[in-house]
């Protein structure tokens, strides 16, 4: 599926934005602070109903104005759906072919992009949270299920806290059963789709670098039937009663990412965690491509610096075809990207 068109109203300094787009590499050029970025952050809000960039989201709002609103079209060659994301300052709201939707959650496998840019690195350097979310989003773009489930856990999750912060014991019984339950399918199904996703990873990496070996590690309670996850909830239940908190479960579960046998987030050098980012969104795009039956569009943004431009070239050289690109640059001679350019190559300057 691709993007075809897009109208930008107030984000960031974009007052104004209508486009159509090239169904394969669309590079968009312009200087520092042009607002190629919020271009990307646009069309982001167009797949997930929110940016990739941290902060508050009325901070997208631009700053003599008081809302924003995007409208794409998407096209899959047999059909067009239109999206809308808007908001003011007390509430948002997303359509879908102007239908109102419920929640963010309804959106989610219906426009599906993989967003490369320095914003997404704390998957790589952060703490092991993002790491989880990020899995946690491309097994929920997958498999809808996953995505209830995960959406119940975490409901049966804040009750459990709210209980155990008030010191109600005597309904955590109850409450544990169906963590329990919920854990379970959430535990199977995850260590199911890791598997996937981390032989894929391996696979793409030994056809792009060979030289180096990586892995994606997956740290999780590995005993997974109901009886053995009740089995510890009832173990560690006077100790979560002790401390208020919750101490068990898949929200503690832990992706791990490995260079050379080492940890890349402790060891790794800019350019190895750099390549290693861009290696793991591409195997994003494919593993969405291949189990949700619908190609995703790539957002690359700051490709460029850190990454010699021949490891580049070898990387994307296999994805032109497959996939609508936006790429960002602040210099298409400097980028080395001018040789990229073709008849199926939109360039927007910004
Ligand atoms: N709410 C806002 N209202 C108005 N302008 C804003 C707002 N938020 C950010 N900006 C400005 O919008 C501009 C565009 O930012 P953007 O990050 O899209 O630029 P960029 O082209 O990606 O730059 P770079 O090459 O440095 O990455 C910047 O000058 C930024 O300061
Ligand atoms: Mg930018």
């Amino acid at each position: 599926m691709w993007l075809e068109h897009i109208e930008i109203e107030n984000i960031r300094s974009l007052n104004n934005f209508n486009i159509d787009f090239s169904p394969k590499l669309n590079i968009i050029l312009g200087e520092n602070g042009s607002g190629k970025t919020s271009i990307l952050e646009s069309i982001h809000l167009l797949s997930l109903g929110k940016s990739f960039r941290p902060g508050k989201e009325t901070n997208l709002i631009n700053s003599f104005s008081d809302y924003f609103r995007v409208v794409g079209i998407i096209s899959d060659n047999e059909k067009k759906v239109s999206i809308q994301t808007s908001r003011n300052a007390l509430e948002k709201r997303i359509k879908l072919n102007n239908k109102v939707l419920k929640s963010r959650a309804s959106l989610i496998g219906i426009f599906p992009t993989v967003v490369f840019s320095p914003d997404t690195l704390d998957i790589i350097s952060g703490g092991k949270a993002p790491r989880l979310a990020f899995f946690n989003r491309i097994f929920c773009t997958v498999d809808p299920d996953y995505m209830d489930t995960l959406i119940q856990l975490e409901k049966i999750l804040i009750q459990k806290k709210q209980l155990l912060k008030n010191n109600q014991i005597n309904q955590i019984d109850y409450w544990n059963q169906l963590f329990a339950e919920k854990s379970q399918k959430i535990w199977k199904k995850r260590h199911k789709l890791w598997t996937e996703f981390s032989e894929e990873f391996e696979g793409t990496w030994n056809l792009v670098f060979p030289e180096k070996k990586a892995s994606i590690g997956y740290s999780y309670f590995k005993e997974i039937s109901i009886n053995k996850i009740t089995e510890k909830l009832n173990k560690i239940k006077e100790q979560e009663a002790l401390y208020g908190k919750v101490l068990f479960g898949p929200q503690k579960d832990e992706f791990i990412f490995y260079y050379n046998n080492i940890l890349l987030k402790e060891f790794g050098s800019q350019g190895e965690k750099k390549f290693f980012h861009y290696i793991l969104k591409l195997v994003e795009g494919g593993f969405i491509k291949k189990k949700l039956g619908k190609t995703p569009v790539l957002l690359l943004d700051d490709l460029f610096a850190k990454i010699d431009s021949v490891r580049i070239e070898k990387m994307l050289n296999s994805m032109f075809d497959k996939f609508q690109m936006f790429i960002t640059s602040t210099d298409i001679h400097k980028d080395g990207i001018k040789s990229w350019i073709s008849t199926d190559t939109k360039l927007i300057n910004i």
